[in-house]
């Protein structure tokens, strides 16, 4: 039997109004708007100013609304609005990886407590369905890995520096004028906002609850003209690829780097602001999905499936967390990278197990080798200040 949904809505910027935009204008399926809490009181608004409201408590306290969907950028207000609702007994659906990431055990256990529904497709990978597949389809299978290109922004900006020959400071750019970079572009270039939606992903495709800080992210800002040349020469692209494994001792591995992808991988022609997720399955094999990782009309839409998904009470069931799951997280796996260095010391710092190939000439040098991903983190702050560039050569990762 369907449920009336009866909306509160937090947010009213590109989300929100995609959100308003493909619910007016679905053909298939009805809920009402009741309220829309916005911040600014000075902007001009394109819906009836009688639905809007400044005050958080309209919308939480008002016991007609039965779902809060929360589409704010700011990720702190919006961790207290969901727990509220929450706690309020109100189903959420919610698009922030930021915060999901950052209180995925409480949020999860706070929704089981009280019953209710805590949908959050657009948080990863935008208009992709990549949560609803994890939970429904390999809900019965064992996973090996999950990766692919889970940010558009840097997408957008690694497509421009490869297939253009735009320099770094040029394509951000443009991607900032295209309004796919933000002002303030660090979360999507040093890596962050790929590691949150890799930990969302990794508690549905592995059932394990990874805490981001544990999660190795160095993004594309160190990303030089020599890496560009080499990549061309050797017909590679660069993308920024969270990787999500399972080790043959039960334990997975996390991670975000930027890795030279071959023209045989299926995320080599997911260019400019798309997205693509490849799931390995035991059975299954390689799966491949490809989408709009974010943009108003597509997050909207996967905001409105989760809108959907609630009239007939559906909900995440959790079953490789609440089943059986990894026995842990672990980061001392081995990896093959490019590593663009300026010293021999920076060389010995990342203490190469095994060299595969060198470089050294006036003005650049690098070696690909085997490394265990402990000594990246190591060393991860001394990487940035140098100015250093490392990427992945392949994903198969190793355990000693
Ligand atoms: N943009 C995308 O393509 C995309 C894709 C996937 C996920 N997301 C996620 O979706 C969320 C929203 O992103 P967005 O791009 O739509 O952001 P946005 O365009 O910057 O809009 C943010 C909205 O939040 C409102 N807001 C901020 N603080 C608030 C508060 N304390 N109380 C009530 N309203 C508040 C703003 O109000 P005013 O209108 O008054 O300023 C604005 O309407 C973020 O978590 C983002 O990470 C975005």
């Amino acid at each position: 039997m369907s449920t009336k949904l009866n909306i509160g809505l937090f947010g009213f910027g590109c989300v929100g109004q995609g959100l308003y935009h493909v619910l007016n204008n679905s053909t298939g399926f009805k809920a009402d708007i009741i309220k829309v809490c916005v911040k600014n009181k000075e902007k001009s608004r394109t819906i009836d100013v009688q639905k809007i409201t400044y005050d958080k408590t309209v919308i939480l306290n008002d016991d007609i609304i039965n779902v809060v969907v929360e589409l704010i950028d700011d990720a702190t207000e919006a961790y207290n609005i969901v727990k509220t609702a929450l706690s309020k007994g109100k189903h959420v659906v919610t698009a922030n990886k930021k915060m999901l990431a950052l209180h995925l055990s409480e949020l999860y256990t706070l929704a089981q407590q009280n019953k209710v529904s805590l949908l959050y497709e657009a948080s990863a990978c935008g208009s992709i369905p990549i949560i609803r597949a994890l939970e429904e389809y390999f809900d019965n299978e064992d996973l090996e890995k999950v990766t692919g290109i889970f940010n558009g922004t840097t997408n957008y900006i690694l497509t421009k520096t490869i297939n253009e020959k735009l320099s770094y400071a040029d394509a951000l750019k443009q991607a900032q004028d295209n309004g796919f970079a933000e002002s303030d572009p660090t979360n999507d270039v040093e890596g962050f906002d790929a590691k949150y939606k890799a930990v969302i992903i990794a508690l549905h495709a592995f059932g394990i609850i990874l805490k981001a800080d544990d999660v190795l992210n160095i993004g594309i800002t160190e990303l030089g003209d020599q890496d560009i040349t080499y990549a061309q020469e050797k017909k590679y692209k660069i993308k920024l690829t969270p990787v999500i494994k399972r080790l043959p001792n039960d334990t997975v591995t996390a991670f975000v780097l930027p890795q030279f992808i071959k023209a045989t991988n299926q995320l080599f022609n997911v260019d400019n602001e798309f997205n693509g997720v490849i799931t390995e399955g035991r059975f299954s094999g390689e799966q491949f999905q490809q989408g709009r990782g974010a943009g108003s009309y597509p997050t909207g839409a996967a905001v409105l499936s989760d809108v959907s998904a609630l009239s007939y009470g559906y909900k995440y069931e959790f079953k490789k967390h609440l089943q059986k799951h990894p026995s842990g997280f672990t980061s001392d796996v081995i990896i093959t990278v490019y590593f663009r260095y300026k010293q021999s010391k920076d060389v010995e710092l990342l203490n190469f197990i095994d060299v595969s190939e060198t470089y050294k000439s006036n003005d650049y040098n690098y070696v690909i080798g085997k490394i265990n991903l402990t000594s990246l983190i190591k060393n991860k702050t001394y990487l940035k200040e140098k100015k250093l560039f490392v990427a992945l050569v392949n994903d198969v990762i190793g355990i000693l």
